[in-house]
C-alpha cells in the first residue's frame, strides 16, 4: 500500500529517496512521486513504475538537499497523475509553499475541502490528501511544526504525513495517527519513512513513532512531540532487519522464491518450540494460558484462513471453544465479551489497519488477554498485544502470502500443542510424537516441493480456464479457501472454495466438464465422505484435480487427475497440502502472464480500512 520516504540532509538526497521508493515497491502502488527543496519546491510524478520516475529524474537533473517521496495506492480518486503525491499548496503569490505526502484516509476531507474552497484554495486532485496540504498552508504562520500541529487536530481518520515548506528549507515535519511512520537518525542527516526497510542503506537507527506523535526533522536533530504537545524522548532501535529484498536468482518471481524458502523459514519458526514451553509467547503466558476458557481469533485474508485452521486444531487438542472473525467485521459490531477469552490477532505485517483496530476494539470492550502472532517484531500489532509470538518468515515481497501463511500455521500448531500440554491434554508420549512430527516438517515440505513439475503440467490446463472450484473437508476446508484465494489473486481466475459436504446445497449447479475441481484428499476420518463428494462431481462431468495422501487410495482415471503427496504426520497435513496449491497458483499465473508479485489492485500491507 502507500509508502513514504523523506530526508533532510546536506547532500543531494534524490538517489536515497529513489532507493527508498524502490524498497517500498513491494507493498503495491499505482503511482509515485518525489518533491525536493532546491531554492523552491519541485516535483516529478509518474503513473508508471518507480523506474519510469527515475528516468524522468535522470533526464531533468532534478536535485535537492531535502525532499519527500511517495508510492500511492489509490483510494480517493483514480491512479492519474493529478492524484499522485506529493501534493502542493501555493502561497498568495502563486509560489509552491507546501509539499506533502500522505498514507491513510481522511474521513472528514469533504467538509474541510468545502471550507478551503470557500477561502479561495484551488484543488487539482480528487484526493483526500490535498486538503491536508492546503490546510497546513492556511494555518502556516512561519513555523511548519505549529501549522502541522494545528492542522492534524482538524483531521479525523488515519494518517501518516511528511511535509516540507519552501520558507524552511532544512526542515521536514511528520505526523502519524493510525498509520505507521518511523524516523531514522543518520550522521548529519535525518529521515522519515512509513517502513524502516525504506531507509535501509541510509540508517539502521530507527524511532518508531507512537500514535498521535509529531516529529520535527532537521539535518542534525529529531524532536518528537506527543499528542499532548509535550516533547518526548522515544526509544531508538537498531534495526538490523532493514536489509532490502534479497536476490531473486535463480527464481523468476519473489512468490516462487518465497514458496521455496518455506522449509528454511519453518525450521526457523520452530526454533525453541521443542519443549512446548508457554514462555515462547511472552512473560506471564503460562498463567494466562491456564486461565482462559475460549479463544477469539481476529485476522484478515490468508491470516484469517490460518485462524480458521487453528480453530480445528485447538478445539480438538485443547477442548476450548475458538471463534474466528474477519477483523473488518468484528471492529464494527457489538460482540458478546467473554473476559476469560484470549484474543488472538494474526497478521504477517502487523500493520493491517482492520486487524489492529479490531484488537484495540477488543481491548476497549474489556478483553483482558491478547496475543499477536506476527512476522514483524516492531509492528503496531505486537506493541498493542499483551503477548506475542513471532513467525520467522523473513521479509515477504510477493503480495500473495505464502511463507508467511505456512509459518503462521506452524505458530498456531505450536500454540495448540502448548495449550494442550499446559492444560493436561497431552500424554508425554503424544507430546513426543507431535514434537517429532514438527521437527520433520521442513524435510516434509522439501519433498512436496519436488512435485513442482507435475503441478506445472496441471497449471498449463488451468491457465485456459476462467473458473475453478476448490473442495476440502474439516481442517482442509480453510486450506481450500487459501488455495482459491491464491489462484484468484495471482492468475485472476475466478475461484471459489467449499467444504465438500456443501456441494449439493448449491455449488454443484456450477459443475460442468469445463469446471476444474481441485480437491484436497488427505487420508483422514473424512476421506470416505470426501470420495462420495468426488463421485458427485464426476457424475456431472466435472474434472477432478486431486491432491491425495500417498495412502488415500485415490487412483487416476478418466476425469480424475491425481498428484500424490509424500507420507506425513496427519496433524501437519494442512501445512503440507497448501504448498502444492501455492505452486498451482504460481504456475497458472505464470502461464497467463500476470504481474505475479504485484497483482493488479492489490497491496502488500493494507494499512487503510
Ligand atoms: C493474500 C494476502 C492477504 C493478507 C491480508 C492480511 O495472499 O496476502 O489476504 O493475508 O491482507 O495481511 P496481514 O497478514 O499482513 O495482516
Amino acid at each position: 500500500m502507500c509508502g513514504i520516504v523523506g530526508a533532510v540532509t546536506g547532500r543531494n538526497i534524490v538517489p536515497v529517496l529513489m532507493q527508498g521508493l524502490q524498497r517500498l515497491e513491494y507493498r503495491g502502488y499505482d503511482s509515485c512521486g518525489i518533491a525536493v527543496h532546491d531554492q523552491g519546491l519541485f516535483r516529478a510524478r509518474s503513473i508508471a513504475r518507480v523506474s519510469e520516475l527515475q528516468a524522468q529524474i535522470d533526464a531533468s537533473g532534478f536535485a535537492g538537499n531535502s525532499g519527500i517521496a511517495h508510492t500511492r495506492w489509490a483510494t480517493h480518486g483514480g491512479p492519474v497523475i493529478d492524484n499522485a503525491h506529493p501534493h502542493f499548496s501555493l502561497d498568495r503569490q502563486g509560489d509552491r509553499r507546501i509539499a506533502l505526502v500522505h498514507n491513510g484516509i481522511i474521513e472528514n476531507y469533504e467538509l474541510i475541502r468545502t471550507e478551503l474552497k470557500s477561502l479561495g484554495y484551488l484543488f487539482e486532485s480528487q484526493t483526500d490528501t490535498e486538503v491536508i496540504a492546503h490546510l497546513i498552508n492556511h494555518l502556516y504562520d512561519g513555523d511548519l511544526l505549529h501549522a502541522v500541529e494545528k492542522a492534524v487536530k482538524r483531521l479525523t481518520g488515519a494518517f501518516a504525513i511528511a511535509v516540507i515548506c519552501k520558507s524552511e528549507p532544512h526542515r521536514m515535519v511528520g505526523a502519524r495517527l493510525g498509520c505507521p511512520l518511523v524516523a531514522g537518525l543518520g550522521h548529519g542527516e535525518n529521515f522519515l519513512a512509513s517502513d524502516a526497510m525504506a531507509l535501509s542503506g541510509a540508517t539502521d537507527q530507527i524511532i518508531y513513532l507512537e500514535e498521535g506523535d509529531l516529529v520535527d526533522v532537521r539535518q542534525t536533530s529529531i524532536r518528537v512531540v506527543d499528542r499532548n504537545g509535550i516533547s518526548v524522548n522515544r526509544k531508538i532501535d537498531t534495526v538490523s532487519a532493514t536489509a532490502g529484498p534479497a536476490e531473486l536468482a535463480p527464481f523468476r518471481h519473489y512468490m516462487q522464491k518465497e514458496i521455496f524458502e518455506q522449509p528454511g523459514v519453518l525450521a526457523d519458526t520452530l526454533i525453541g518450540s521443542e519443549n512446548l514451553d508457554a514462555g515462547m509467547f511472552g512473560a506471564g503466558a503460562s498463567e494466562i494460558f491456564k486461565q482462559i476458557n475460549a479463544i477469539r481469533i481476529l485476522a484478515c485474508g490468508s491470516s484469517y484462513y490460518a485462524g480458521m485452521t487453528a480453530k480445528y486444531w485447538i478445539e480438538s487438542l485443547v477442548g476450548i471453544p475458538v471463534s474466528v472473525e474477519v477483523a473488518s467485521e468484528y471492529r464494527y459490531r457489538e460482540p458478546a465479551v467473554n473476559p476469560h477469552a484470549l484474543v488472538l490477532a494474526i497478521s504477517q505485517s502487523g500493520e493491517t489497519a482492520d486487524t489492529l483496530a479490531a484488537l484495540k476494539y477488543a481491548h476497549q470492550l474489556g478483553h483482558r488477554h491478547s496475543l499477536a502472532i506476527c512476522n514483524v517484531g516492531v509492528s503496531a500489532l505486537v506493541r498493542e498485544a499483551e503477548l506475542s509470538f513471532l513467525t520467522r518468515a523473513g521479509i515477504e515481497i510477493g503480495v500473495a502470502s505464502t511463507k508467511a501463511f505456512t509459518t503462521q500455521l506452524a505458530a498456531l500448531l505450536i500454540l495448540g500443542l502448548t495449550l494442550a500440554k499446559l492444560r493436561g491434554h497431552l500424554t508425554p508420549e503424544q507430546q513426543r510424537l507431535h514434537v517429532d512430527a514438527l521437527r520433520h516438517l521442513p524435510a516434509a515440505i522439501c519433498r512436496i516441493l519436488e512435485l513442482e513439475p507435475q503441478i506445472m503440467a496441471w497449471a498449463s490446463l488451468f491457465a485456459r480456464k476462467e473458473n475453478a472450484l476448490f473442495l476440502g473437508r474439516g481442517l482442509h476446508y480453510p486450506i481450500a479457501l487459501e488455495g482459491a484465494l491464491k489462484l484468484k489473486e495471482t492468475s485472476y481466475i475466478h475461484a471459489e472454495a467449499y467444504p465438500a459436504g456443501e456441494l449439493k446445497h448449491g455449488p454443484l449447479a456450477l459443475v460442468t466438464e469445463d469446471m476444474p475441481v481441485v480437491t484436497i484428499a488427505p487420508n483422514n476420518s473424512l476421506l470416505g465422505k470426501l470420495k462420495s463428494n468426488m463421485q458427485e462431481v464426476r457424475a456431472r462431468g466435472g474434472q477432478l484435480y486431486v491432491f491425495a495422501d500417498a495412502d488415500s487410495m485415490v487412483a487416476p482415471s478418466d476425469g480424475m487427475h491425481v498428484i500424490q503427496l509424500p507420507e506425513h504426520h496427519g496433524l501437519l497435513s494442512p501445512i503440507l497440502h497448501v504448498v502444492p496449491l501455492q505452486l498451482l497458483a504460481y504456475h497458472t499465473a505464470l502461464a497467463r502472464g500476470t504481474d505475479i508479485d504485484k497483482p493488479r489492485n492489490l497491496a502488500k500491507s493494507v494499512t487503510v480500512e
